[in-house]
């Protein structure tokens, strides 16, 4: 995808990577609008950052994804990006039957809230030049935590998804790519308070990923070095190693 000159929706973009991705986006030239539910943040960001406007959008409930298409495509019929990077992350704990409610809360965000955006955007996309969507799985959908076991499986889920929206939007002109983060230091699961190092800084995480944007624009997967590790365990033979790995370090 070209790096400035879009006009990109970031759903999941009060925070974290997505705030972060907005922000150097948007300082790259491109119009950004980031939606989420908490709209205090929302003003709180307009206010702060002059390029980019808030929406409120939870896209848990089809109603509101539905209202964000409507708004969106009103106030900028020349949105041609949609990234869906709204997600959540909780532990599990899958001995006892009160796991459910979170395992629902996650499908219904991470991997419904995208599906059904998707669907929300594909046919106004379709009609735009330079046109992509912007997918969000995780190293963990190619290596599970043990942790978060519904999280895991949304991700893979996402991965999967994202390779047959690609291929169905081959002869469309929509460009399909998957951003593919290995842990990094936000407030999804707390990463940000852990001092261990596992965790990536947020920036240096986005600075490499702008310039995989920037210097390889036909990359499909956006990885950086840090996550092939995961994406690739299986490839390497160092599957159960770190599977392993992964259980032992929470
Ligand atoms: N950080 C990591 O280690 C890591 C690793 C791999 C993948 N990822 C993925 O990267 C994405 C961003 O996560 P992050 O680390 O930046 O965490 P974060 O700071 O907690 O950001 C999550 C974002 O998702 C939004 N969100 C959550 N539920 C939503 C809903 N129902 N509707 C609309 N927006 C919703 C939140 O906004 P509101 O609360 O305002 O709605 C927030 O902007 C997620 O998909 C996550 O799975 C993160």
């Amino acid at each position: 995808m070209k790096t400035t000159g879009n006009t990109i929706l970031i759903t999941g973009g009060t925070s974290g990577l997505g705030l972060g991705l907005a922000q150097r986006f948007a300082a790259a030239g491109n119009t950004v609008v980031v939606a989420g539910r908490r709209t205090a943040l929302l003003a709180e960001i307009e206010a702060e950052n002059p390029g980019i406007t808030g929406l409120e959008m939870d896209v848990a409930v089809p109603a509101s994804i539905q209202n964000g298409f409507e708004t969106i495509t009103a106030s900028h019929p020349d949105l041609n990006v949609v990234i869906t990077m709204a997600g959540i992350m909780q532990p599990e704990d899958l001995t006892t039957a009160g796991f459910l409610e979170t395992a629902e809360a996650t499908i219904t965000t991470n991997l419904l809230g995208t599906i059904r955006t998707v669907a929300a955007f594909t046919e106004f996309l379709q009609g735009r030049p330079d046109a992509a969507f912007m997918t969000v799985s995780s190293g963990l959908a190619f290596v599970p935590l043990a942790m978060t076991p519904t999280y895991n499986a949304t991700k893979a889920a996402v991965h999967s998804f994202t390779e047959i929206l690609r291929l169905q939007l081959a002869e469309s002109g929509v460009e399909v790519l998957e951003l593919i983060p290995p842990a990094v230091a936000t407030t999804l699961l707390g990463q940000d308070e852990d001092t261990s190092g596992r965790a990536m800084p947020v920036d240096e995480y986005l600075d490499e990923v702008f310039e995989i944007l920037s210097t390889r624009p036909d990359e499909k997967q956006v990885m950086v070095e840090r996550v092939k590790m995961l994406r690739f365990a299986e490839v390497d033979g160092a599957y159960d190693r770190v599977l392993h790995m992964l259980a032992g370090s929470h």
